[in-house]
């Protein structure tokens, strides 16, 4: 089996184990980045523990300059640092670069005796931390998101590669897809129901998986602790959002994961800070919020969750995204906004990198303007006469705030019944429209196979500036139905 070359290469494995030897029977030296060679460089000697520091700073810079130039890298440490490996695969990502994770799962008794061998042995306790540690780091490995990962036993240095077991994932190929169609709208995918049967997390993954793989920006989750009566039943299932998108963060996609939209009346802002820095940092930076003031009043009664008033509500969403930015920002110090007041900011982890925040709601007096003020998207209502009034509203507050209104993104919603044909697309509607008449349901969902709302996604972003659709498919029933939709992504 030969390796992807160029690659990135990760060598996992205890001390004594055979990295630097399986390296050096493979790759030039120059290829090679250790970290004991570093702490040669920078300090005593290779095993000078007190250099780690400065060896390990050079070392992530060596690896980011080699990888960025798409040249081969071996990255030759114990490769146990879960948050290392992971920032290198990312890098190799953004290279481009096939990243391959190698494991010298040599006998134990090996590892210390060769240890006990050395000049300079690493302490017995450390070492019996590595082996322990290498005990479950094939299971770590597994999730991670290599395109590749070897396990060689090392035993012997010649012939090793014949002992070598690889498993190969599919898709070795780095998806670096632009996610925006061809008149530049990026899609994201609603989802608001969730029909999953007996195995929820089974249900989501491969919803996730399946938009991931055909070219969807991101996933977005309605947050509602009971469902709303325009999508289904009060006793369909409808689960809490960043627990969800915890789940979908965990896979190997690119997807945007966030909420549409989270109503500031359910959790003080801060614990909502807290949940998408969290997210953010899980999903390596794709997180995004929407944010609205909160309507549904029946899920607050029943949760026991206070819903004041519209005027309270609104100040809850502004004082909430200000709240929320504190947060996230650098530092801990004190934060006095124009309402409320932290006596720290002291929230970590951070996110990644600046999280968009999407104020949901059309309003013109109040929401609208927060939306200019403080978002970075306004998200408003897909039809097209609707859609052109609000932005003006929109970005009259922009100029009355000061705001560049290019800073503040226009997103939609949308429902489209897409069928495969015509046929199709109406059938739909019959099964859909519940008590609506059937032309009106039709016209407000935009009942057509999908050419057709492609052209109208052009349109939205042509005319209205659009720059996200986050489309909903009232009929989304399992990972088959994306599809159909495709078309649309193109
Ligand atoms: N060795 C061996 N047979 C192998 C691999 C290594 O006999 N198949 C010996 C090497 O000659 C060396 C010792 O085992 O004396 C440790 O190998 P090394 O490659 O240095 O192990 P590393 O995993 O690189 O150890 P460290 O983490 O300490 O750098
Ligand atoms: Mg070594």
């Amino acid at each position: 089996m030969r390796l992807p070359d160029p690659a990135l290469v990760v060598l996992v494995g205890a001390s004594g184990s055979g990295k630097s030897t399986w390296a050096a029977e493979r790759y030039r030296p120059q290829e090679v980045v250790s970290s004991d060679a570093l702490r040669g460089v920078v300090g005593s000697g290779n095993h000078d523990l007190d250099a780690s520091v400065d060896a390990f700073a050079i070392l992530e810079q060596v690896v980011a300059a080699r990888v960025g130039r798409g040249l081969c890298t071996v990255v030759d440490t114990l490769g146990l640092d879960a948050g290392r490996r992971t920032s290198w695969l990312a890098l190799a990502r953004q290279a481009g670069l096939p990243a391959v994770a190698v494991v010298l799962a040599t006998p134990e008794a090996d590892c210390r005796r060769r240890n006990a061998a050395r000049d300079v042995p690493v302490p017995a306790p450390a070492l019996a931390g590595q082996l322990r540690r290498m005990r479950t780091v094939a299971e770590e490995l597994a999730t991670e998101g290599w395109e590749v990962v070897v396990t060689t036993e090392g035993a012997a240095s010649q012939g090793a590669a014949a002992e070598e077991q690889v498993v190969a994932r599919p898709a070795p190929v780095a998806d670096t897809r632009d996610r925006r169609t061809s008149a530049g709208v990026e899609v994201v995918l609603q989802v608001s129901r969730f029909p999953w049967g007996e195995d929820p997390a089974g249900w989501l993954t491969g919803i996730a998986l399946e938009a991931d793989r055909l070219g969807f920006a991101g996933i977005a989750l309605m947050d509602h602790l009971v469902q709303i009566p325009q999508v289904g039943r009060a006793w369909e299932p409808i689960p809490e959002p960043y627990v969800t998108l915890g789940l979908l963060a965990g896979l190997d996609t690119r997807l945007r994961l966030g909420t549409l939209v989270t109503p500031m009346t359910l959790r003080p802002a801060g614990v909502v800070a807290k949940a998408v820095a969290t997210l953010d940092a899980l999903s390596g930076g794709r997180a995004f919020v929407g944010v609205g003031a909160g309507w549904w009043e029946r899920e607050h009664a029943g949760f026991g969750v206070p819903f004041p008033g519209a005027r309270e509500r609104l100040d809850l969403l502004e004082d909430g995204i200000e709240t929320m930015r504190a947060l996230w920002s650098p530092g801990t110090k004190a934060w006095h906004g124009t309402r409320a007041a932290l006596p720290e900011t002291t929230c970590y982890p951070r996110p990644v990198g600046p999280v968009p925040v999407i104020v949901g709601g059309s309003g013109e007096r109040r929401t609208l303007r927060i939306a200019a003020r403080l978002g970075d998207a306004c998200n408003l209502p897909s039809d097209p006469a609707v859609l052109a009034a609000k932005t003006a509203v929109l970005h009259a507050h922009c100029s009355d705030v000061g705001r560049d209104p290019a800073e503040v993104a226009v997103t939609v919603l949308d429902l489209p019944v897409v069928g495969h044909d015509r046929g199709d697309a109406w059938r739909r509607v019959e099964r859909l429209r519940g008590r609506t008449a059937a032309a009106s349901y039709a016209a407000r969902h935009h009942a057509a196979p999908a050419p057709a709302h492609a052209e109208r996604y052009a349109a939205l972003a042509e005319q209205h500036g659009v720059s996200t659709v986050f489309l909903g498919l009232p009929d989304l029933d399992s990972a088959d139905d994306l599809e159909r939709v495709a078309p649309l992504l193109a």
